[in-house]
């Protein structure tokens, strides 16, 4: 396999060249013209590259440049979309709106600097490339390797996917139907005592409680509505997925439900303080937006039953590749585009103006979770404690500074929200 590496980086080049080398041949060069020199003579010689890594920021042409010359030459000479080099583009800064703009241009893939071995299996794995077997010579039997088999076979197709039951469906259904109403809604949910009685205590909890109790079904869904019903349902249905028979993950898993649900809880009323319409769209993205993780620490037990998760080697692998496949995992349960980007992008900070609300509003609870005590990997906790405790690193955060929320405003939704958070939590 024929690899190029462009970066005006010499220390870049090197990492690049030291963990490509163990895939194929690499050649490397520190500007876009001299590149596109060994592309075009590559391609006359009938020996083109199978894959190149463009960093995105260099002067001169830069990387997003240079990957449109190459796909505009590659259109010319009717080469298919098939058959065209791979490419990945490397990014020093999380620049979203670079990103989009080149997936847009036809890139195939991103990595974000420093250069991490884990981003980078999963990108060979997404894209046919067999990788490396000892990414790192010292792994044997390693974390490493178990996490490229996941990944490998995840991309085969050979990884059970959660299935969503039947009752979503029928709900779905009805929502896209022309004149959803209530009683319908009633007929459907009543087949499921279990997920029927969990709404009407989710309408008396203080997410949703109202005046008088709402004490039986159609009280209940007259009290949420439509909308949250059908998102209600979703999120008590995607609960069933945080479980496990194996007692180490099932503990996990529950630690990362807490996670998700407090991200969705303080997404909901961040998203009710901004006026946002569809504030209980926004619960749901919150419930869901870790998704990847939960299906990798999954994938790791059934190879790995006794795998302890105290490895920081393991968690820094789920944690760097969690949101590409939370948004490969969403795209197969066929959930939307915006659901999607929010798996995939949650993690993202440097975030615009034309950003989705919706994300940015992610963002922030992701962030506000930790900041009151429902973070998932304690390095996320640590990460963020010294600067937990000022408003100042509020203020710094972008996804914040987007929406024109006030620091002092989101301090005290946290607040507030972490007070019914536990409670909230047994009613699901
Ligand atoms: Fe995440
Ligand atoms: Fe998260």
């Amino acid at each position: 396999m024929k690899i190029l590496i462009v970066d005006d980086e010499s220390i870049s080049r090197q990492i690049l060249i030291k963990k490509m080398g163990l895939i194929g041949e690499c050649t490397a060069v520190e500007d876009s013209l001299k590149a596109i020199e060994l592309f075009d003579k590559a391609v006359k010689n009938k020996k083109p590259f199978n894959l190149i890594t463009l960093d995105v920021s260099m002067p001169k042409m830069d990387g997003k440049q240079l990957l449109n010359l190459i796909r505009k030459k590659e259109k010319a000479m009717k080469i298919t979309k098939k058959n065209r080099v791979k490419i990945i583009m490397i990014t020093s800064r999380m620049n979203m709106s670079t990103i989009k703009e080149c997936i847009k241009l036809g890139c195939d893939g991103y990595i974000s600097k420093p250069v991490n071995k884990y981003q980078l299996l999963e990108n060979l794995g997404r894209m046919g490339f067999t990788q490396p077997a000892n990414i790192e010579k010292d792994d044997k039997k390693t974390h490493t390797q178990i996490v490229a088999r996941i990944i490998k076979l995840f991309y085969k197709g050979k990884i059970n996917l959660p299935v969503l039951p039947r009752i979503v469906t029928e709900v779905q259904q009805l929502m896209e139907s022309r004149d959803p109403a209530i009683e319908d809604l009633a007929k459907i949910v009543k087949k499921d005592i279990v997920i029927g009685s969990k709404l009407i205590s989710i309408a008396n909890s203080p997410l949703y409680r109202g005046v008088d109790k709402a004490d039986n079904l159609n009280a209940a869904l007259l009290r949420l509505g439509m909308e949250a019903a059908y998102g209600l349902i979703s999120t008590l249905v995607t609960k069933d997925l945080f479980k496990s028979d194996n007692k180490v993950l099932n503990s996990l898993l529950e630690k990362l439900w807490m996670h998700s649900f407090a991200c969705a809880c303080l997404a909901k009323r961040i998203a009710e303080e901004l006026g946002t319409r569809n504030t209980e769209t926004v619960f749901l993205m919150g419930i869901v937006h870790d998704i990847g993780k939960m299906l990798l620490m999954k994938a790791f037990v059934d190879i790995e039953p006794n795998e302890t998760f105290e490895n920081m080697d393991l968690i820094i692998a789920i944690h760097e590749i969690h949101t590409t496949f939370g948004a490969a995992v969403l795209k197969k349960m066929r959930f939307s585009e915006e659901f999607i980007r929010i798996a995939e992008f949650h993690h993202w900070n440097d975030f615009s103006k034309d950003d989705e609300k919706e994300l940015l509003i992610i963002h922030l609870s992701d962030h506000l979770a930790k900041v009151i005590g429902f973070g998932f990997f304690d390095f996320e906790d640590s990460e963020d404690k010294e600067k937990s405790d000022s408003k100042e690193s509020l203020k710094n955060l972008e996804s914040l500074k987007q929406l024109n929320l006030d620091p002092d405003k989101a301090m005290e939704i946290a607040d507030e929200i972490k007070a019914i958070i536990r409670d909230s939590a047994q009613t699901f």
